[in-house]
């Protein structure tokens, strides 16, 4: 997969040129240095700084024309380049920036981003999965997990976190985000961007931690039909009060870089989008980092028809404010013209270079180029069993509960003869989901691995069936219409001879992901057939799920006792989820996003807007439904079961009229009814009953994870303020209208009791 074959040749001139050093005052303020710096670079220099080129062996996007490297090293080594994508691992890096450092003119180094969304070498669960555990600490150490990772490996800035809320289980990249609500969203964007770059502003000076980017602004999860890169048509309503937030959490935590995005929004490529770069971002929110293109996304304005030609796709994207160009090779072409010409202001170009420079500054890149760089410290970090361990708890907390029967679950630990059937079983690589570019293949820990561990049953594996026909890999279209039942009689018979049996089915980690939509949302392949045929002989079944988005499985639900929602979990899968099988971790996970009862159900949303015929009051059809299937979804957001069982008193409410400004206190006290200990995520919802503008039947303003023993109790408190309260109009602004709001506490979404308020 890599070729180095270059990079060292090239090394091999170590002029120590670094200009800019000479004339450093070290005691100046970042923004001095950067000036200062500023002054002393040509126009090709300062333009340099805008164009960033992937490293030499995997691609991320499009493949790269002929000549396409050759072209790279000489640009690298004019120091035309700021920023290098996908190079990995310290020798390279080092190599790479060893040409910017030592053989240009000014000696700038060179920002290394690279896509480290759900780990690095070592894989935490898929992005979506993390969310399911609602515990942002956990969340967030995973994150500096993979950045302690990343960065010992020789990179400084990673492109995610990925916040792009999504309500279409058809878009592949659902498993790339935190799910369909912005309040979960926006502390989610805000634990993740803590984790890659520290606390404060000032740990991004550390050795091991990455700047992160907040992507993909502004609008891609709302692609239509759910079809990737797909046009992108909103209501303002839905950009400021669904889409925006978490990209202004990101914003407000302090997130260094943006990254726009692939789609039109309502019109505008994002990538040319004044109005969220210029006027919204670096505008009205005060972001002072630097926005990166998506792969190609200036290039791809003119199939947009937004600009006849890469000059007038350039103009058009370094006056909307993207400040530098990924994988377009159109700026290091056009933009020295387009100055001398007069088409753009070099002012444009000065913004964007100081915005480079600065996160450059930032990171301490300028101190020590190479402070990413030491192999001793690749070597003890990368694969340590301490990441692992982290991966290991987040992988446990991702886990939901989706159905347990007669309490199937969990498994005895002894004396059982247990069935394990499906090819994902046995998988060690689709585990490992879909942004992996730094793993090694195969090096997740599978579920017949896992279940091995416990010696106390006695366990039997039978494929059942294949996946997929033909190789798997994040390029290549995957061929899963296998026919081959062939299988089957072995599972059956392994089914016939067992007590429970345990079926792990879903898609494979490379089926979802960019470029993986689907029009269904079924079981690929035959694993349905397979799941029905076994179902038949021995109906004694847990379903392990595995897959990147919700699926839709309206017979396993109905017929199938027990379903265990496993997603992608990375490296420490078949561990985490025998641990949740054999009852030592005890799930507590809960839906990030609604599961449809079938695809024709999508987008489905639990936030959604009443109708002015919500609900059939008159036994006609004169009401918001579909005729050929139940209204509510399979399973709702926020829905997860544990192995124990809470219930909710009724919400309290010191008062039932509040001022404006006032901060608004309602309590609930949960109790642990069963027999073991658990963890129980208490959700609020809340809802303008009526307001200016129509607002959503409920909205999550609230959550605490919180853990019981057998027969406890604990009362949450949570408050309610302005910031809880309000909504933004359609210019924007945001409101706090008085009136009367419900208040629900409860499970899930659905299962809630309410208390109601006036805000006056
Ligand atoms: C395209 C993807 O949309 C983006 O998320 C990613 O960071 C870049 N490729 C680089 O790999």
């Amino acid at each position: 997969m890599k070729n180095t074959i270059g990079i060292f040749v090239l090394c091999s001139i170590s002029l120590v040129q670094g200009q800019h050093k000479k004339s450093m005052n070290t005691n100046a303020t970042i923004d001095q240095k950067v000036e200062a710096l500023l002054q002393q670079m040509t126009l090709e220099e300062k333009v340099g700084q805008m164009n960033q080129y992937n490293g030499f062996w995997e691609v991320t996007g499009p493949a790269p024309q002929s000549g396409d490297a050759q072209r790279k090293y000489e640009h690298l080594k004019k120091g035309w380049v700021g920023s290098m994508l996908t190079v990995r691992g310290t020798k390279e890096v080092r190599a790479v920036q060893k040409i910017a450092v030592e053989e240009t003119r000014l000696g700038i180094p060179l920002i290394i981003g690279f896509d480290v969304i759900h780990g690095y070498k070592t894989i935490s669960p898929i992005p979506l999965a993390e969310a399911a555990s609602w515990d942002m600490e956990a969340i967030k150490r995973s994150a500096q997990m993979a950045a302690d990772e990343a960065s010992a490996s020789g990179i400084n800035w990673t492109f995610g976190p990925n916040v792009d809320i999504a309500r279409d289980a058809r878009w592949g990249r659902v498993m790339e985000g935190a799910g369909e609500d912005p309040f979960l969203g926006s502390c989610v964007a805000t634990a993740r961007v803590k984790g890659f770059q520290g606390e404060t502003k000032a740990d991004l000076a550390k050795a091991n931690t990455l700047a992160a980017c907040a992507k993909h602004f502004a609008g891609y999860g709302f692609v239509e039909a759910g079809k990737e890169y797909n046009t992108v048509d909103m209501g303002n309503a839905t950009l400021f009060n669904t889409v925006l937030p978490p990209f202004e959490a990101a914003q407000k935590a302090g997130v260094r870089t943006f990254m726009n995005a692939f789609n039109i929004l309502n019109g505008v490529p994002a990538t040319g989008s004044t109005f969220l770069q210029r006027s919204l971002l670096k505008g009205k929110w005060g972001f002072d980092g630097f926005v990166v293109t998506d792969w190609a996304s200036i290039r791809e304005m003119m199939n947009h028809g937004f600009a006849q030609d890469g000059a007038e796709a350039s103009q058009k994207a370094v006056t909307a404010g993207a400040d530098m160009d990924m994988e377009s090779h159109l700026y290091v072409k056009e933009l020295v013209g387009l100055v001398n010409n007069g088409k753009v202001k070099e002012s444009l170009i000065d913004d964007a270079v100081r915005r480079i420079l600065r996160v450059k500054f930032e990171l301490g890149l300028f101190d020590d180029p190479y402070r990413y760089c030491d192999p001793k410290r690749e070597k003890q970090t990368v694969g340590s069993a301490a990441q692992k361990a982290i991966a290991l708890d987040m992988a446990k907390k991702s886990i939901v509960l989706l159905k347990n029967e007669n309490q199937l679950l969990p498994l005895p630990q002894s004396g059982k003869k247990i069935a394990l059937i499906g090819a994902l079983a046995a998988d060690d690589n689709s585990p490992l989901g879909s942004w992996r570019i730094a793993a090694d293949d195969h090096t997740a820990v599978s579920v017949v691995t896992g279940m091995q561990r416990y010696k106390g049953n006695t366990l039997v594996y039978a494929k059942g069936a294949d996946l997929t026909v033909g190789k798997t890999t994040f390029i290549d279209e995957l061929v899963f219409n296998t026919t081959d039942t062939s299988g089957f009689v072995e599972a059956i018979q392994v089914a016939q001879n067992s007590d429970i049996v345990v079926m792990v089915l879903g898609e494979h980690g490379f089926q979802t992901g960019e470029g993986r939509s689907r029009t269904q949302l079924d079981l690929p392949g035959v694993q349905q057939a397979l799941l029905e045929a076994v179902y038949a002989v021995n109906p004694n079944i847990v379903l392990v799920l595995q897959n990147g988005r919700p699926l839709a499985l309206p017979w396993a639900a109905e017929h199938i006792p027990a379903i265990v929602e496993a997603w992608h979990l990375g490296t420490t899968s078949g561990d985490a989820i025998a641990s949740v099988l054999y009852g030592e971790y005890n799930p507590s996970g809960k839906l990030p996003m609604t599961f449809p009862r079938n695809v024709g159900q999508c987008p489905i949303y639990y936030n959604y807007h009443n109708t002015g015929r919500p609900a059939n009051t008159d036994n006609n059809v004169f009401w918001s439904h579909y005729s050929d299937v139940d209204k509510s979804p399979q399973w709702p957001f926020g829905f997860g079961l544990s192995y124990t069982q809470f219930t909710y008193s009724k919400p309290l409410m010191k008062k039932n009229v509040y001022s404006k400004g006032e901060s608004i206190e309602v309590e609930v006290t949960v109790t642990n009814t069963g027999s073991r200990a658990g963890v129980e995520i208490v959700q609020l919802y809340l809802q303008d009953i009526a307001a200016s503008l129509s607002r959503p039947v409920k909205e999550l303003k609230g959550f605490e994870r919180i853990e019981l023993q057998s027969g406890a109790s604990k009362t949450v408190t949570f408050t309610l303020n302005d910031s809880s309260l309000g909504f933004y109009d359609n210019e924007g602004t945001y409101h706090v209208e008085p009136g009367f709001f419900n208040v629900f506490i409860g499970t899930n979404s659905q299962e809630v009791k309410a208390v109601q308020f006036e805000l006056r």
